[in-house]
């Protein structure tokens, strides 16, 4: 038994719900699907969340970093099974390999687009990209103001066969509010710019520009494909009051652990770093083995701790440690040693309500989870035959 297996806190990933997600995230939007499995697919797991999203027939996966993107294709993810667009392209990516693995970038500046150009000659082949759009986020685009020369760069490489335009693309910097202003002008510029490209004569693929808000608020938004992230993960949204049942999405991940220990503590005396929290009255403090280093924000306020055996909340007490963290059981406890707390999961806690009292969002503590906490996967049988690719990689693990 690997090491990790005794490790008392863990991550446990539903595929079934992911699955679901995607399926309702593909009907609501009544377009193609881009699965959004960067940063460890928001924590999930990288490989094991992209065959979930597979297994819901999505078109494309999405990662920032190609080193993502090259390690679903290494796992056995071929260009059969799905297209890949990947899209932090940075002056030292091997653009090259991105190529021989079959995987689309984005292409959101001149240095990038020269360099494309330059492969494709190497290569005699043409390079499939997706052209990036940006206006009021400042991240990598071409701005309306690039227009001219961008289109007359881009047509002159299309006639030459040196790159196929597989999509147009941007994301929204203020997505949650229906029709907020920006959005529709970043909206209006991408459709102008499409309108200029096919005018040449030039294929400009599928219109991505959707993330979770703009699926869920304005549908006139969704176009070709939509690439959702949060709402495909089951989250809430970052305010918390659209939560997955409102949604009909399922919340994908749960974070449980063990209880170690039960300890008496007497009126006056202080627990955790620093003191402070002082008990007032006899009772009983439960310590758990999970901290910071897991990934459980240090910060949180008011944090509890939730039994599904006793339906029972139970209060974080003192300061969260780096692996440790103590919860008030009261006096008489009904909860015994090896018994099983979620600090997130399905309602009653989900992710958002520990990011909200913590003062952030809930992509923020699923991608800062510890490296040495396990995932587990349910419902691998969600997966049907794409769950070979999942024992494949197991076993290597
Ligand atoms: C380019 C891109 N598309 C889609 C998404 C999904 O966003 P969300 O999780 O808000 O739906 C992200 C995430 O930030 C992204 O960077």
């Amino acid at each position: 038994m690997n090491s990790r297996a005794r490790y008392p806190g863990r991550i446990v990933v539903d595929l079934a719900a992911i699955k679901h997600n995607a399926l309702k995230a593909r009907e609501l939007s009544g377009a193609k699907l881009l699965g959004v499995v960067k940063a460890n697919a928001y924590g999930h797991g990288l490989v094991e969340s992209a065959l979930a999203f597979l297994s819901a027939g999505v078109e494309y996966l999405g990662t920032a970093q190609p080193f993502e993107a090259i390690r679903l294709r290494k796992a056995g993810i071929t260009p059969e099974l799905t297209k890949i667009l990947t899209w932090l392209i940075s002056t030292n990516t091997d653009l090259e390999q991105l190529v021989d693995l079959d995987i689309d970038y984005s292409v959101g500046n001149f240095e990038v687009l020269a360099r494309t150009q330059r492969l494709s000659d190497y290569l005699g082949r043409p390079i499939d990209i997706h052209v990036k759009l940006d206006l009021a986020f400042g991240r990598d685009g071409f701005r309306p103001e690039d227009l001219e020369p961008v289109i007359e760069a881009l047509s002159d490489a299309a006639r030459k066969s040196q790159i196929r335009i597989k999509g147009i693309w941007s994301h929204f910097a203020l997505a949650d509010e229906p029709l907020d202003e920006d959005s529709s002008k970043l909206v209006d510029f991408a459709l102008v710019f499409r309108e200029r490209l096919r005018f040449q004569g030039i294929d400009t693929g599928l219109l991505h520009l959707a993330n979770s808000y703009s699926l869920i608020l304005s549908p006139e938004y969704n176009f070709d494909m939509v690439r959702p992230g949060f709402y495909c993960y089951g989250f809430a949204s970052d305010d918390n009051l659209l939560r997955p049942e409102v949604l009909g999405t399922v919340p994908a991940m749960r974070l449980e652990v063990e209880l170690s220990n039960i300890k008496p503590v007497l009126p006056g005396e202080g627990v955790s770093y620093g003191h402070l929290w002082i008990a007032d009255q006899p009772t009983k403090i439960g310590v758990l083995p999970i901290g910071y280093a897991d990934g459980y924000p240090r910060l949180t306020k008011m944090a509890k701790a939730y039994s599904r055996k006793t339906s029972k909340f139970y209060p974080v007490r003192g300061t969260i440690c780096m692996d440790q963290m103590f919860i008030d059981l009261g006096k008489t406890p009904d909860l015994k040693l090896g018994d099983v707390l979620e600090l997130w999961g399905k309602e009653p806690i989900l992710i958002s309500d520990v990011a909200i009292q913590a003062g952030t969002i809930h992509c923020d503590v699923v991608t800062n989870l510890g490296k040495s906490i396990p995932i587990y996967y349910e419902n691998v049988d969600a997966l049907g035959d794409l769950a070979k690719i999942y024992e494949i990689n197991s076993w290597l693990e």
